[in-house]
Order: structure tokens, then C-alpha cells, then sequence
């Protein structure tokens, strides 16, 4: 509608007359004189109207509106600093839009499943408010630094024919009579861009039918991966710690509103800055296995960590709260790893590799590496993992046409809002989770 005011918008109208449109969040009347609280996605706004100033239709729909209809308003900005958002429209004329059914979410508490069944209708709450608005500052943060950085974005695709992240987690589909997989990360259509563009990264939403129910895994996320040409680890490393310390700096600069109406403690989050410590994986297993660490996994009844294993979840929360700032951990075992993860040239048995650990318990939030360059150690590989050699011909094809060093990661968005909300839960970090048990709405 043109020449509607926005309520974010409103001090810069103090005094004059301008139309709104909102949201009913609250109605109350005291005899002569009736406020609703309308909300319009930009903030919240009192409307005040007189007996004595509006006519009687008007008077009368202010004190019949349900929650959630939507309203049209002409009216009056004036400062109070008592009303909620610190403004209040003198309503002269009132029409309700979008007359609003009985409303299923009331101030009550509900359970978190209702509220998912709800998300369409959840979305418009202050909490979720808060966390996407976080969300959407982070993406626009990420696509900021790499721009700066001259990153060229090379899109994906999402229907692949075959597994970056091994075979357990895919989602697969009918191609035309093939077999289509959704794609679990874009990296290895980055690798080759790299070396067209030097400096390259995606971000678009990846798949893993995860089976596990855990409070870190969707089956729909977003992930935003770089990749550079001759890039060894520790300008991967680099990479990492200055991307995770912008993106923080950018919501503690311009999100403060939503951090307090999550209530989260930003001092923990004001320590983020590099150099993040680096521990290699061998000592992180030696932190892991002190005793204090041993009877603490015990007593959250965690799987303990054996040497040679990747961590688990628990692990990564003891390692994660060495330290006020996110934590990269280096050198896995070959083993455990990604198929295209290069060797260390000085223990073949460990990766050149890094996981980041966010505090907090918010676990990893990065993985990357340098990728292995040599085609025939990348072919031995693909043949280890029982990977279709046809299918990875072309991604073959980077290292006979001019090989060199490479390296990158991903980073998981939905994980970094939740650390950065402080929310234990990644599923209120995306606008419609997927999950094993959720594909509604
Ligand atoms: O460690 P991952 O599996 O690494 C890759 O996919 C590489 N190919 C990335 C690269 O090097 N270009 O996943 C990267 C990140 C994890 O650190 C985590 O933040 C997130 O993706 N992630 C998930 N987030 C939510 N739900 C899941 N099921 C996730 N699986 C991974
Ligand atoms: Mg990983």
C-alpha cells in the first residue's frame, strides 16, 4: 500500500499524521478511551483512540478486533515514552483488513511441538522474530565479507550424482530413470571453480537424511563454504577464525535488540576475535582423557571418547568450554575423515583438517580442509570409500589439468545462530525446520 508508514519508522513522523498497517497483538479498553498493541514486522506500536475524537464505528471495532486481525489505521504520532517501542498513534479512523478466527497461540505456554505446528503463524512472536532477523544479519554478514574479500559466488547444484559426505546421509531421487541425490555440500563443484576464479564460495541449503534425533542436526540446512586455490591449512584456519569473529562483531554492532529480547549474554560473545586457539586432534585426546573429562562424559551418561575416534558431541562441549571463543581443532585421523581430505605429510595417519568448536556447548560449527591434489591418491580414495569412480570422473578432472594445493570449508549457519542466540535448539534457528520427524509445515 503506498504511503504506509512502517512503525520502525515512526519517530521520524512525531506529530504527524500517518497510516499504518499491523497486526492485533493486545486490546484493552478503559470506558472512554480503548489501545490495542499492533505489531507490522518492523516493531510494535500503541494505538490510542477517544471516545470523543473517532466516530462510533471506529470506537466500536477497536473494542471488538480480535488478536491477529489486521488492521488499517489513520492517526496521529505522538512520543510517550510509556508505550511500548516509546510511540502511540491517536487513532482518527480504524478498518479492520483481516478479520482474525479465534487464535491458536495464546500468551500461555505451550510446548515446543505445538508451536512448530504452528510456525507459519509462530513466526510472527517475538522470539522467532529476534532469531531469524539474527539469522538473516549473519547470511548478509557472510555474503559482505566475502564479497570484500573477492570471493566470487559460484552457485551449486542441488541434484547431484553422487556423495561428498559419505553415503550414509543421502537423500535420494528419481533423475529420469537415475538415481539423483540432494546435495550434501557444494564443495566439490567449488574446486573446480576455484581454480577458474581463485577465490570462490556457495551458499545454498545441503541435505543429510540424519537418522539421529540431537539438537544439532537438521536434514535441511544452510551451509556457506569458500574455497581457494593454493591454499594450504592454515589459511584455511585463517580464513575461518576471521569469518566467525565478523560475523559476531556484525550482530553485537547491529542486532542488540534482538540479543536482549533473547536475553543473551553478550559477554561471552564479546571475547570473539583471533587468533581462536588451535589444538591439534592428539591433544584434544590427551584433554579428553583426563579423568575429570572421563567422569564427566560418564555422568552425562555421553559415550567415552576412544583415541582414534571422532568426537562426539559431548567431547566437543568439554573442549568448546576450554575457552571464551571458538576453538579449532586440526588433524583428525585420516580415518574418520571426508575421502578428499589430504594427508599430513608428516603422519599420513592424520588429515590436513579442522573442525571449529564454537563455546558453550554449541559444538562444531565449521569443517573444512585441504584437499588432497594428487590424482592417484585421490583415485585410490574413491575406490577405499566404495565411491562410483564414474560418478566422480569430471571432479578427476581438477587434478590432471593442472593440480595445486586447495582448501576450504563449510560452515553450518543454522549452528552459528544458535550459538550466537544462545538458543540449545537449531531447529528455531531456521524459518521451517526439517528434521527426521518434521516435514509440516
Ligand atoms: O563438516 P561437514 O560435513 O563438512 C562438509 O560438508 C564439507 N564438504 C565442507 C567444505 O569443506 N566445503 O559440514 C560442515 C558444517 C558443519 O560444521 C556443521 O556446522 C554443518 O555443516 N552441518 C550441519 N548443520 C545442521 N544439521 C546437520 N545435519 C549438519 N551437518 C553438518
Ligand atoms: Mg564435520
Amino acid at each position: 500500500m503506498r504511503g504506509r508508514t512502517r512503525i520502525a519508522h515512526l519517530p521520524e513522523h512525531a506529530g504527524q499524521e500517518v497510516t499504518l498497517g499491523g497486526w492485533v497483538t493486545h486490546r484493552r479498553s478503559k470506558g472512554k478511551i480503548a489501545f490495542l498493541v499492533v505489531r507490522d514486522g518492523t516493531g510494535i506500536c500503541q494505538l490510542v483512540a477517544s471516545v470523543k475524537d473517532v466516530d462510533e464505528e471506529t470506537f466500536a471495532r477497536m473494542e471488538k478486533v480480535t488478536q491477529e486481525s489486521a488492521v488499517l489505521v489513520r492517526g496521529t504520532v505522538r512520543e510517550d515514552r510509556r508505550a511500548p517501542g516509546g510511540y502511540e498513534v491517536l487513532v482518527r479512523e480504524l478498518e479492520i483488513v483481516g478479520p482474525a478466527e479465534e487464535y491458536p497461540i495464546s500468551p500461555k505456554e505451550h510446548g515446543i511441538e505445538f508451536l512448530l505446528d504452528h510456525r507459519h503463524l509462530w513466526l510472527r512472536h517475538r522470539r522467532p522474530w529476534a532469531i531469524l532477523r539474527i539469522r538473516h544479519e549473519i547470511v548478509q554478514a557472510c555474503r559482505d565479507f566475502f564479497y570484500d574479500n573477492e570471493f566470487v559466488l559460484i552457485d551449486s547444484p542441488i541434484l547431484t550424482p553422487a556423495a561428498c559426505e559419505g553415503t550414509s546421509t543421502l537423500f535420494e531421487t528419481d533423475y529420469f530413470g537415475e538415481k539423483a541425490y540432494l546435495s550434501q555440500s557444494g564443495q566439490l563443484y567449488l574446486e573446480p571453480a576455484a581454480m577458474a576464479f581463485d577465490r570462490v564460495y556457495c551458499f545454498g541449503p545441503t541435505f543429510r537424511a540424519e537418522k539421529s534425533k540431537t539438537r544439532r542436526h537438521l536434514t535441511e540446512f544452510w551451509m556457506i563454504e569458500p574455497e581457494i586455490a593454493w591454499a594450504g591449512l592454515d589459511e584455511v584456519m585463517e580464513l575461518a577464525e576471521r569469518l566467525v569473529s565478523y560475523v559476531v562483531e556484525r550482530v553485537l554492532e547491529r542486532r542488540r535488540t534482538e540479543l536482549e529480547i533473547l536475553e543473551r549474554d553478550v559477554s561471552k560473545l564479546e571475547s570473539v576475535a583471533p587468533p581462536f586457539p588451535r589444538l591439534s586432534y592428539d591433544e584434544a585426546a590427551e584433554i579428553l582423557l583426563r579423568p575429570e573429562n572421563v567422569a564427566r562424559a560418564k555422568e552425562a551418561g555421553a559415550p567415552p571418547f576412544e583415541p582414534g575416534n571422532d568426537l562426539g558431541a559431548m567431547d566437543e562441549t568439554i573442549l568448546g568450554e576450554l575457552h571464551d571463543r571458538p576453538v579449532m581443532i586440526h588433524r583428525y585421523p585420516t580415518k574418520v575423515k571426508a575421502f578428499y581430505m589430504e594427508p599430513d605429510p608428516e603422519n599420513p595417519d592424520r588429515a590436513l583438517c579442522v573442525d571449529v568448536i564454537a563455546p558453550e556447548g554449541y559444538g562444531e560449527i565449521i569443517g573444512g580442509s585441504e584437499r588432497i591434489h594428487d590424482p592417484e591418491l585421490l583415485r585410490r580414495r574413491i575406490e577405499e570409500h566404495n565411491l562410483p569412480e564414474e560418478a566422480f570422473r569430471w571432479y578427476m578432472d581438477v587434478r590432471k589439468f593442472g593440480g595445486v594445493p586447495h582448501g576450504g570449508f563449510g560452515m553450518g549457519i543454522e549452528r552459528v545462530v544458535a550459538w550466537i542466540c544462545g538458543t540449545r535448539h537449531i531447529r528455531e534457528t531456521i524459518p521451517y525446520p526439517r528434521t527426521i520427524n518434521r516435514i509440516y509445515p
